[in-house]
């Protein structure tokens, strides 16, 4: 399945225009991969093995990314545990500009500030995935994207387009991710299928308020808010779960063990920084 871009919505438009998209794997990988996602190849000079010298600076870029994006939330990255776990094995794709065509925001925010660093590529978005040992199931690591820090310079939707074609590039069949009740991306990860609750408490996980999904993937709900028109759900659910309701958190992981299945429906802001999560029964 192809996209054009006049297909898209306008803030997508922009970013396809404005924006390549990169891929960091190891060439071992590239047989399994699809490099024209939706149609949109990949340029061989912005797919970059972390084996190579040639990668040190836009992998750099990912660790600028990483830091501003999860530094605050505990769940910073070594360069290592990108290298093994990302990099090496997975997949690390998303959308990213020249330095020379980076407002002064995001350059200060890169540290690519100064001529001599105007052909350096800067990533602004990147989905990091990695295959699990299950045929056609991948795990989504690492969400971010530069509109996390950059006030002057928005890209919205870039989020959105960076996991719906890294799904697509990936050839994910089954997707699966951890991601804090609280968590701003919940909506972004929705849009782009069921979310299928496997857990809801999280001992093994540095945040115990962490869920598991599984989103079965289809290419036409991976597209669908990418068109102009597309709407949330604002409306209906079986139950819900506040993210500021821990023994709720708790009671729903007691549930799921004993065999409840439930996937998220929709998120609805409550005051503060707090959200109500509904959810519908599995048929
Ligand atoms: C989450 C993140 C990747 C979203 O990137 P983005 O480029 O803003 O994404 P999009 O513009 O495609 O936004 C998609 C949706 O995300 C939600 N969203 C993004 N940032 C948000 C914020 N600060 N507060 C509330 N909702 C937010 C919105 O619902 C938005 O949808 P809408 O505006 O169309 O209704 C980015 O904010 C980020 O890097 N966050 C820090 C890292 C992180 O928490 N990642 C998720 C881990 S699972």
């Amino acid at each position: 399945m192809d996209l054009s871009a006049s297909e898209l919505a306008p803030k997508y438009q922009r970013i396809l225009a404005s924006c390549e998209p990169y891929l960091v794997t190891y060439p071992g990988n590239h047989g399994a991969l699809d490099l024209c996602p939706f149609g949109l190849p990949i340029a061989p000079e912005r797919i970059y093995d972390p084996t190579t010298m040639r990668s040190r600076e836009v992998i750099d870029g990912l660790h600028h990314l990483d830091a501003f994006s999860f530094g605050g939330q505990e769940m910073l990255m070594p360069r290592w545990v990108l290298f093994d776990c990302g990099e090496f094995p997975g997949i690390v794709f998303g959308f990213g500009r020249r330095a020379s065509e980076l407002g002064d925001e995001l350059r200060r925010a890169y540290d690519v500030i100064g001529p001599s660093y105007n052909d350096v590529f800067v990533p602004l978005s990147m989905w990091v995935a990695i295959r699990c040992a299950e045929d056609g199931a991948w795990f989504g690591h690492n969400l971010s994207s530069s509109n996390y820090v950059a006030q002057t310079e928005p890209l919205s939707g870039l989020g959105t387009i960076t996991k719906s074609y890294g799904v697509k590039l990936a050839g994910v069949v089954k997707q699966y991710g951890a991601t804090q009740w609280a968590s701003t991306s919940i909506n972004l990860h929705l849009a782009l299928g069921d979310m299928n609750l496997l857990n809801a408490y999280t001992p093994a996980h540095t945040h115990v308020e962490t869920f598991t999904y599984r989103i079965d993937v289809d290419d036409e709900r991976l597209v669908a808010p990418l068109r102009p028109g597309w709407r949330r759900p604002v409306d209906g659910g079986d139950r819900y779960v506040d993210s500021d309701d821990p023994g709720a958190i708790r009671a729903l992981q007691d549930e799921i063990e004993q065999g409840a299945r439930l996937h998220l429906h929709r998120v609805e802001r409550k005051q503060g920084h707090a959200q109500r999560l509904w959810m519908l029964w599995a048929k």
